[in-house]
């Protein structure tokens, strides 16, 4: 492990707290201002504690309290901590998605690091973009750096059912369209789902992302899966806090343990726990920053090489609090560390063979065994074809079995508005074997809001329908359920090919193959390219039009692309 013992002097925060003359005079007599005396910083690591609390994110809602905890242990272990605020990124309440603020936050993060007298931090996240976005800002600063994962929250129960975040409210609502519970029922679930501090409890975005940090060693080993408010996640924080401050005077920076080894293990984890669909667009974004090469093909190789493991909504039964007490992700690591490199270090200096020693399984319907796996059809599956020449995904074990294969006319809509305004029309004449196709709403469209899992129209939920194929080029929850094609790349906005489908079109979606196609003649879809016209909307404000100058393809990341390499598409110009 490349460490060297740091002095004092060596430190960034010493250049401007023991700097000579007016500079640290007005240095050392601000942070006086602050209530601090000379013994409080003089000899200290500077270590910052980077909060994403707010009250429009209930998920960090505990995190006032938790950056106690924190600071509690940087102070234990000799070091000087600062709490600063960074945008929370609350996905309740964000419109339309804070996928786009998820590039914004990673450069608050990395230039709060670079302007401020700090050694370190302490990254405080878990409401879904946060942990990517943190991550980013620290892998691009390299200062050295720990995450604390907020933690989900406890699991829902509403009159003996398990309610899993965003899950059970899609699943329920479709059951109160079908006529099968009432408008007060529905409304029952609404205090019985999100009881408690911490991000949603099902594997949805920010399960997946904490646990892809904890693989890629920038949590404390076991930290991702502790329920927000146990008294262990207190002890995780003051633990981390205490941690940190080792690092800085080790000189442990993400350099020296993120590799590429990092991001196959957690590709692994990614698929032994039947994460997210949004994970791979966020481990795109975070390999760039670390520039270590990753292409999307990579997700649908590694998804051949290991099996779903962990039975949790929204593929399977159980909520995070379930995991935790199974054993966490100590325990669903141990089950597949034949598959993954143990040698790849995390914060707290050690390897995954030395990390993993103790780790048992203490449920294993839970935590599947191997020889019975949760699903046997793998995490993610890249699909390919002339309606995606760049690639799309599908979460399998989130999808119906018959639906696996299956040709079917597409019904287009231009916009979820679009969608919502017609998909009940009696009009439309939908069935279950129709392909529903939504455009522009990728990263250049509108950010990729997670529109992409459409309702079934009412009439097909009261004849027992609770699936479709549905396609599109944006993203959708991870919390949500279906056989759902998401990120379509390149997308509607830059003329991808979706742009060009028509109501009636044959479109045929193979799982197994990793296929999807368009049943249109090459020469047709030349003719239509012709007449095509871009129909997504301008973009609102100085942020989001730099954005949609800005930002790459699903495939790439969608990142906002300014850090020396030119964009891959500009906004309304053809890419066919
Ligand atoms: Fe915050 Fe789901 S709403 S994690």
């Amino acid at each position: 492990m490349p460490m060297s013992k740091k002095r004092y002097e060596d430190l960034r925060s010493s250049q401007w707290f023991a700097a000579a003359g007016m500079p640290g005079f007005i240095h050392r007599e601000r942070i006086s201002q602050a209530g601090y005396t000379r013994s409080d910083y003089e000899g200290r690591p500077a270590i910052g504690v980077f909060s994403t609390w707010s009250e429009l994110n209930p998920c960090h809602i505990h995190f006032r309290e938790r950056a106690e905890d924190v600071k509690r242990g940087i102070w234990a272990a000799g070091g000087f901590p600062l709490e600063v605020p960074c945008m929370s990124l609350g996905e309740p309440f964000m419109k339309p998605t804070t996928m786009l603020y998820r590039d914004l936050l990673a450069m608050e993060v990395e230039e709060n690091l670079r302007a401020h007298p700090l050694d370190g931090v302490v990254l405080m996240g878990g409401c879904d973009k946060t942990t990517p976005a943190m991550l980013m800002g620290a892998l691009s600063m390299n200062l050295p750096a720990i995450y604390i994962p907020a933690g989900p929250m406890l699991s829902g129960r509403w009159r003996g059912h398990m309610l899993g975040s965003g899950t059970d409210a899609k699943r329920w609502h479709d059951e109160l369209k079908a006529g099968n519970i009432t408008e007060e029922q529905y409304r029952e679930m609404e205090t019985a789902g999100a009881r408690s501090a911490g991000h949603c409890q099902t594997m949805g975005t920010a399960s997946t992302m904490t646990s892809l940090a904890e693989a890629m060693g920038f949590t404390l080993p076991g930290a991702a899966s502790i329920p927000a408010p146990d008294s262990r996640h207190r002890h995780m924080a003051s633990d981390s806090g205490r941690r940190i401050v080792e690092m800085v005077w080790d000189d442990f920076k993400p350099s020296d343990f993120v590799t590429a080894s990092s991001f196959r293990n957690a590709m692994l984890v990614l698929v032994a726990l039947g994460g997210s669909t949004n994970a791979p667009i966020h481990l795109l974004a975070m390999a760039k920053r670390s520039r270590i090469p990753l292409a999307l093909e990579d997700f649908d190789a590694i998804s051949e090489s290991a099996p779903v493991l962990a039975n949790i909504k929204p593929s399977g039964k159980y909520l995070m609090e379930d995991f935790f007490n199974a054993g966490g992700l100590p325990a669903l690591m141990s089950r597949i560390s034949d598959l993954l490199d143990l040698e790849a270090t995390g914060v707290n200096g050690k390897n995954w063979r030395e990390n993993l020693k103790h780790a048992e399984i203490f449920d294993e319907d839970v935590i599947r065994p191997r020889d019975k796996p949760f699903s046997k059809r793998g995490g993610i599956a890249v699909l390919k074809g002339n309606l995606a020449p760049d690639g799309c995904l599908i979460k399998p074990s989130a999808g119906s079995d018959h639906l696996m294969k299956h040709r079917g006319k597409a019904f287009v809509f231009e916009s979820r508005d679009d969608a919502f305004a017609r998909l009940n029309s009696s009009d439309l004449d939908i069935d279950e074997n129709s392909i529903l196709v939504l455009r522009n709403c990728g990263p250049v469209g509108r950010g990729m809001p997670e529109w992409g899992m459409l309702p079934i129209p009412d009439r097909l939920l009261k004849k027992g329908v609770r699936d479709m194929v549905r396609i599109s080029d944006t993203r959708m929850s991870g919390t949500h359920f279906g056989t759902v094609v998401l990120h379509v790349s390149p997308e509607a906005a830059v003329c991808g090919p979706i742009a060009l489908v028509e109501d009636g079109d044959e479109i045929e979606i193979d799982v197994d193959a990793r296929k999807l196609t368009l049943h249109v003649s090459d020469e047709e879809l030349a003719r239509r390219e012709k007449s095509w016209k871009p129909k997504h909307p301008d973009p609102e404000g100085i942020w989001r039009t730099l954005y949609a100058d800005r930002v790459s393809q699903a495939h790439r990341g969608a990142n906002v692309d300014i850090l020396g390499n030119p964009p891959q598409f500009i906004a309304g110009q053809c890419y066919c």
